[in-house]
């Protein structure tokens, strides 16, 4: 009976504690946001003064960790309260029977108080892991919740793709942010080794659409094919190897400058230095005192935004991909420099399928085709002098942005 007792007061007590738990994992994860954040963003919460709020949201996080915590171990010290005041019940219950109805010698009331101490000891001790197993479960069952999240599926299983030539098409694709429609029927044809430019104001859906193609987002009706095969249904890694994407902010790792053009790959110096010169980093590169080895990152020099941008089109120098999707991806290099390190790059990717989203126009203008979006359709495409010439929507936008205006 005495283990039945234990085992119903620690399910009511494990209640309480999955509660206080998962309490204490959400405070950690906002605390560690917290902290980050104001790491990452330090300049602008000092210009906006924002310091003190943040300071205060990572105090309020800290103090629910510790109120969690000193609950938890109130709940764990009442347990084995409730614990010891049952084990000295039961033995004061021996001694009081034995007393009373003369039935029990008093070696066997000491032999009966032993055994009893020792049969609940272990249990306490079995307790403790039963109890912390259960309270580690909720930590994990959270993590594989985030490894387990559908994309791993799409990124193992599926048609392996051996190759691609670069052909894509959307077909009537239909897709949501939960209620938000931010296309109705998007239907596009990219022929492979074209130059395509997605423009429009922001929000018009221009990002969207590429994380359509690159398989982040899903249509939630319509069909997305690359060389005729359906994107929902091909294995994304395969996929991931044939496409390049290089976003505003490209990601700059903690190494030297070898490896953020080359990962662990090997290649000749002489082709990395030709890239470097390639995008406009040469000046940068003679100031380097340990040159290809110069650390980068946190632990190294920090590069400007435009510098980022460029390091990330060096890399393109080692790519084989066959369809290459910049989204913004030159918008922090100053435009002179845009403009040369854009034309090596154009002829580097030569007869390759290349996607750029753009607000500079003028950067764009020897492109195969543009397409224009406003609100989440596509409401015009062509060539830049064909859409300047029909001077709708787009000549709209190329006059807004001053440009065409000052280099008449
Ligand atoms: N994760 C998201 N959840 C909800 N809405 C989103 C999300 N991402 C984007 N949106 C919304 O979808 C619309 C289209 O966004 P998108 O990023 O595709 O625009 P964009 O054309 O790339 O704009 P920009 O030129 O500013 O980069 C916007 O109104 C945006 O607020
Ligand atoms: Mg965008």
């Amino acid at each position: 009976m005495g283990y039945g007792i234990v085992f119903f007061v620690t399910r009511l007590l494990l209640k309480a504690l999955y509660k206080i738990k998962a309490s204490i994992l959400v405070n950690e994860e906002k605390l560690n946001h917290f902290l980050v954040r104001g790491f990452m963003e330090m300049v602008v919460f000092r210009v906006n003064r924002r310091f003190e709020h943040e300071i205060k949201k990572a105090e309020t996080a800290s103090c629910e960790i510790v109120d969690s915590k000193v609950k938890m171990e109130l709940i764990h010290e009442a347990f084995f309260t409730i614990f010891a005041i049952l084990v000295g019940v039961l033995k004061i219950g021996i001694v009081i029977y034995g007393w009373t109805t003369k039935s029990l010698t008093i070696g066997e009331i000491a032999a009966l108080i032993t055994l009893v101490e020792n049969a609940y000891v272990p249990i306490a001790i079995f307790n403790v892991c039963y109890v912390q197993y259960k309270l580690d479960l909720v930590a994990y069952s959270r993590y594989t919740e985030f490894l387990d999240a559908k994309e791993d599926v799409l990124l193992t299983q599926g048609v392996k793709i051996p190759g691609l030539k670069g052909n894509i098409s959307f077909s009537e694709v239909c897709f949501k942010y939960d209620d938000r429609k931010i296309f109705e029927s998007l239907t596009l044809d990219i022929e492979q080794g074209k130059t395509i430019a997605f423009v429009g104001e922001s929000g018009s859906g221009k990002s969207t659409a590429v994380k359509l193609l690159v398989g982040l987002l899903h249509p939630h009706s319509g069909h997305i094919k690359v060389d005729g095969f359906d994107l929902s249904k091909i294995n994304l890694n395969t996929y991931y190897e044939n496409i390049a994407y290089l976003p505003q902010e490209p990601p700059v790792f903690d190494g030297t400058l070898r490896e953020n053009l080359i990962f662990d790959n090997e290649v000749e110096e002489d082709a990395l230095l030709e890239a470097i010169r390639n995008v406009g980093l040469a000046d940068l590169y003679t100031k380097l005192d340990k040159g290809l080895d110069t650390l980068l990152g946190e632990r190294g020099i920090s590069l400007s935004g435009g510098e980022r941008q460029q390091l990330a089109l060096a890399r393109l120098w080692f790519s084989k991909a066959n369809i290459i999707i910049f989204d913004e991806a030159t918008s922090a290099i100053d435009n002179l420099t845009e403009e040369a390190v854009m034309k090596n790059v154009l002829d580097l990717l030569s007869g390759r399928t290349i996607i750029a989203i753009a607000h500079r126009l003028d950067s764009i203008r020897n492109f195969d085709n543009i397409i224009v979006f406003q609100n989440g359709c596509i409401v015009e495409q062509g060539k830049f002098d064909e859409l300047i010439e029909r001077q709708q929507y787009f000549y709209e936008l190329y006059n807004r942005s001053n440009l065409y205006a000052g280099s008449k």
